[in-house]
């Protein structure tokens, strides 16, 4: 007795259905993003704030062509781990649309314009600063719990990558804002560093108690050669010296504070991306990366186009992948992928302890 060819269909039917529901099952990592502007996927957007991208020509070159409340021309360097990971990219925390199933992918709890201080952005009103974002994952955590229980989100939130992105701002927007603010009055800069690393070493532990355990933690890149400072601060075009001293202080003290910190846990929970070298890369040679420059932003106006906000008003480059910088302060995609790229697979050059392709092949084997 043969068996019928709508039984043999059936068959391979629930086969297929067996085999993509243990696909999900094994579905990528969970993501959680933290940090300022450079990766907010939106929360700006749902806040009263002057910090916010969410108008043309931001996302220009984003799948569906528009601003999302992304600082970029197209993705992000959340978005592009997103996708070499496997995964959609992360909703903001606040968009209505993360419920559900959605919450098993993770969140971004970012916002444009905050630091490692409270005092940090001021201007900008409504920001979510990082111990809100830190309450909000503890928050987070409570209805992704309500959803898969608590043993099951305790797991999840466990196996997950992190990345918290901080520290630019507390110069720029903070201690650099302006002449004699009053953090550079209370601080020379070498203290001024210590604090801000005191300070970051809190956030840090909040989120190993929160139940992080494999965060990569970017250092800020090079201040003094973005456009915005080139066009205020630089007399030839060369990048603006007290900015580039501060990121020259900061980023290794942050290296000694993860490695402190990993030796006092007993394991290897934070990783260090040493964004200053990834850009210096480009910044100091752009022809070898495919630009044309890593001194004029694509969108803006004045000198370097590294005045003001980039607007429907500003000049706009033609073609964004020739640009390192998509605005006065931040890497256009192009620059973004080469960022990531190094995430994955660099050296200790870039990644201290280890690259994200290291710490995926671990994981898998746990
Ligand atoms: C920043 O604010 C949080 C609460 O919102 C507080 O716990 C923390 O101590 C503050 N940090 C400083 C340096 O004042
Ligand atoms: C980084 O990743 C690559 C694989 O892409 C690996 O060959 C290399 O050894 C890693 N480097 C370090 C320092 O872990």
């Amino acid at each position: 007795m043969g068996s019928s060819p709508i039984v043999v269909s059936f068959l391979i039917l629930s086969f297929l259905v067996t085999l993509s529901s243990f696909a999900g099952e094994t579905e990528a990592r969970a993501f959680f993003v933290f940090g300022d502007s450079l990766v907010d996927n939106g929360n700006n957007n749902y806040l009263a704030t002057t910090a916010r991208a969410d108008a043309y020509p931001y996302g220009i070159d984003y799948p569906t062509r528009r601003p999302t409340g992304r600082f970029s021309n197209g993705l992000n360097i959340p978005d592009i781990i997103s996708e070499q990971i496997g995964s959609e990219p992360t909703l903001p925390y606040l968009s209505p649309e993360l419920t559900g199933e959605k919450l098993l992918v993770g969140a971004n709890f970012a916002s444009a314009g905050i630091g490692i201080l409270n005092d940090t952005g001021i201007q900008f009103l409504n920001i979510i600063r990082i111990y809100k974002q830190l309450e909000y994952f503890q928050q987070y955590q409570a209805r992704l719990s309500a959803l898969i229980g608590a043993e099951g989100a305790q797991e999840l939130v466990n196996q997950a990558l992190v990345l918290i992105t901080l520290g630019g701002n507390d110069f720029v927007n903070n201690y650099y804002l302006v002449p004699f603010s009053a953090r550079s009055r209370q601080f020379a800069l070498p203290d001024y560093v210590v604090f801000l690393i005191s300070e970051y070493r809190k956030v840090l532990e909040r989120l190993y108690e929160l139940g992080a355990r494999r965060v990569l933690v970017t250092g800020t890149g090079p201040l003094g050669c973005v456009p915005a400072e080139l066009a205020m601060r630089s007399r030839n075009g060369e990048c603006a010296v007290e900015l580039q001293r501060a990121a020259a202080l900061f980023n290794p003290q942050l290296v000694n504070l993860i490695n402190g910190l990993n030796s006092e846990i007993g394991s290897d929970i934070f990783v260090a991306a040493n964004a200053l070298q990834m850009n210096m890369d480009f910044v100091s040679n752009p022809q070898a990366y495919g630009f044309v420059t890593s001194k004029i932003a694509c969108c803006g106006q004045g000198p370097y186009n590294g005045i003001g906000l980039c607007t429907v008003a500003s000049n706009l480059c033609p073609n964004r992948d020739l640009y390192a910088f998509w605005d006065p302060f931040h890497p256009s995609e192009k620059a973004n992928r080469i960022i990531v790229q190094q995430i994955f697979t660099g050296s200790n050059k870039y990644m201290n302890p280890m690259n994200l392709s290291t710490i995926m092949a671990l994981d898998s084997r746990t």
